[in-house]
């Protein structure tokens, strides 16, 4: 039972987002959103949480700007690049012995995994037989990642990450320099669609061979953690592949039994035969 005014004000301005604009974060870790909302608090020189409250029911044009404390956007491309090899050695493979193929990244922020999961596709040959859903909450970020455009000074550590996940080509092939840009290549999103879909109140997606949802469920309180698994287990076809982030983990889960590990150690799941 929350007794601090402080902590009385968050669950109201949560119960206010979801009923005014249906964000729902009410049951996501409450102290990390706790001190996020204190941080857009003082940002917007609120005088209380409330005041906060207030400005966002009735300034629509608030809303993105409080996304942008609500959701953590930090991302890199080829971002723990062992994962990626793991994709590439073990899970690729199999993958290969489809005509066609599903791969959803759910919460892809500006782009990042999204543009290093084409590159992989691309160097392994998969890239033409392959539609990705690429999903978020945050219209900012999805617009992000539809443009493709990263500051050039981030670039070196992707090259060094894609590098590492064991690439077969130069990073730079995909994109073009441009004013201190790097602008990635269109044709890596021929395939993708780009989509607003919440793993809170959204349904299941479509038949999908891979799903990688990295570095999100870790914001969420166990019950919400329990329905995202619960929708890749119903998005996924049979034996299909499920990443989640280094952090994060299955074995909690009510679904977990619906999962075999796959490569435990990067935190790869395949579906279990029902
Ligand atoms: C830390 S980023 C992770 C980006 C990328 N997957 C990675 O691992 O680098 C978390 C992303 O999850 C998104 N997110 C938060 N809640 C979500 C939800 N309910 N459904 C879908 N995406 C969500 C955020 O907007 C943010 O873009």
């Amino acid at each position: 039972m929350p007794h601090r005014t402080e902590d009385i004000e968050i669950g109201l301005l949560l119960e206010a987002l979801y009923q005014r604009y249906h964000y729902d974060f009410r049951h996501y870790a409450r102290a990390s959103i706790k001190r996020r909302l204190l941080q857009a608090r003082s940002h917007f020189n609120m005088s209380s949480v409330t005041a906060l409250q207030e400005r966002v029911l009735h300034d629509p044009e608030m809303l993105p700007r409080l996304l942008g404390f609500l959701t953590v956007q930090v991302s890199e491309m080829f971002r723990d690049p062992s994962y990626f090899r793991a994709l590439r050695e073990q899970v690729l493979p199999h993958l290969r012995t489809y005509p066609s193929l599903k791969v959803w990244i759910a919460g892809c922020s500006a782009g990042e995994e999204l543009y290093s999961m084409a590159i992989l596709f691309r160097e392994e040959g998969l890239l033409d037989r392959t539609l990705f859903y690429a999903t978020d909450i945050n219209p900012e970020a999805l617009k992000a990642a539809e443009a493709g455009i990263y500051p050039m000074d981030r670039l070196r550590k992707f090259t060094e990450n894609h590098q590492k996940s064991g690439g077969k080509s130069s990073l730079s092939d995909y994109y073009t320099a441009d004013y201190g840009r790097a602008v990635f290549d269109k044709s890596l999103r021929n395939n993708v669609v780009f989509s607003d879909h919440s793993l809170v109140t959204d349904a299941v997606f479509a038949e999908m061979q891979l799903i990688s949802c990295r570095n999100v469920m870790i914001y969420f309180d166990r019950g919400l953690q329990d329905r995202a698994v619960g929708l890749f287990k119903d998005s996924l076809t049979r034996h299909g592949f499920l990443g989640v982030g280094s952090k994060e983990s299955l074995r909690f889960s009510r679904h977990a039994s619906a999962f075999s590990e796959f490569v435990p150690e990067e935190k790869i799941y395949r579906k279990r035969e029902p």
